[in-house]
């Protein structure tokens, strides 16, 4: 079920991110190519698809034609994300050589091309939202997008994520803020932009806010285990990376068998949020799907 749900909203977005990225963007050559070599370089799709989801479940429907307004709000998901990546393993941020199998952003062209890309892709993302055709809505999600960004979101957990590499041993509780940061963030954007898009009400977005907490928090608890044990395959690029950049992480903290149980129960938590919807299907291999992951 989850896996042609998968396909035939991947294939839509991607065709829809194939327009936006061409349209004015052509020039200059260099920054074109390095947007698109890391747009198309075989991301999961995680958030644009979880987006999808959720709007379809709250309004019942398994029908395409009606997620094709939704298609330049899930992009901008994806043009975050995408950004982030980029950043995310430049040389002064986690110096990642590998992205996906293939040679990071800043590898395949340079750190200059990298972080002026990564800038495009943040900067087109609200762009993006600006058309949603109800501008109301449209509002909002842009405010969405800046929390879930700015120095309260993404962007303030990649910064004590990077401070405190090398320095020193975080405690639980930063670290706990930094997951929820730097990764719940995003997931968290969106699915409270497919309440806001299929207006669902204030209890349901909350509860659905805390199952994409709970999901990402697990899903960045199981990155560090996927990178301690060495899991290249899963990972699609060069394991052990936390521990050369001296990160503090959910296995370095309590072991690899207490790391497990506490993806596995918020996994859980996430699972029983749902559970009791309707049309939840896809909701519930979404949080299959991430322990699966678990090695
Ligand atoms: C990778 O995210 C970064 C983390 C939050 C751990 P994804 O696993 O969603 O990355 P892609 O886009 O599918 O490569
Ligand atoms: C990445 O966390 C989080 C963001 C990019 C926002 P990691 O640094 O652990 O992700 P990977 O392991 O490089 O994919
Ligand atoms: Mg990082
Ligand atoms: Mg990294
Ligand atoms: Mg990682």
């Amino acid at each position: 079920m989850l896996k042609s749900y998968f396909n035939t909203r991947t294939k839509f977005l991607d065709e829809a991110l194939k327009q936006y990225l061409n349209y004015e963007d052509l020039e200059p050559e260099r920054l074109y190519q390095a947007i698109n070599y890391s747009v198309f370089s075989g991301g999961k799709r995680l958030r644009p698809v979880l987006f999808f989801a959720t709007y379809e479940m709250i309004k019942l429907s398994n029908d395409l034609e009606k997620i094709k307004p939704l298609l330049p709000v899930a992009a901008a998901l994806e043009m975050v994300h995408t950004a982030s990546l980029i950043h995310d393993d430049l040389p002064a941020l986690d110096d990642s050589n590998e992205r996906r199998g293939q040679p990071s952003c800043h590898v395949k062209f340079d750190p200059a091309t990298a972080i002026l890309a990564g800038d495009s892709l943040l900067t087109k993302a609200f762009e993006m939202l600006t058309l949603y055709e109800n501008k109301e809505v449209a509002l909002y999600l842009v405010q969405l997008m800046c929390n879930a960004v700015s120095t309260r979101g993404m962007i303030g957990g990649q910064t004590v994520d990077v401070l405190s590499s090398d320095k020193q041993v975080l405690q639980l509780n930063i670290l706990r803020y930094v997951h929820s940061k730097k990764t719940g963030s995003l997931l968290d954007a969106a699915i409270r932009m497919a309440c806001a898009c299929a207006d669902a009400d204030y209890t349901l977005t909350q509860t659905l806010s805390t199952y994409a907490m709970n999901l990402g928090h697990a899903y960045q608890i199981i990155d560090d285990i996927l990178d301690d044990v060495g899991d290249f395959e899963t990972l699609g690029k060069d394991p052990f990376e936390d521990v050369k950049n001296n990160k503090t992480t959910y296995p370095t903290i309590m072991g690899l068998d207490k790391a497990r149980k506490m993806a596995d129960k918020l996994l859980d938590d996430s699972y029983k949020l749902v559970k009791n919807m309707k049309n939840n299907e896809n909701l519930l291999e979404f949080v299959n799907m991430v322990k699966d992951r678990l090695p």
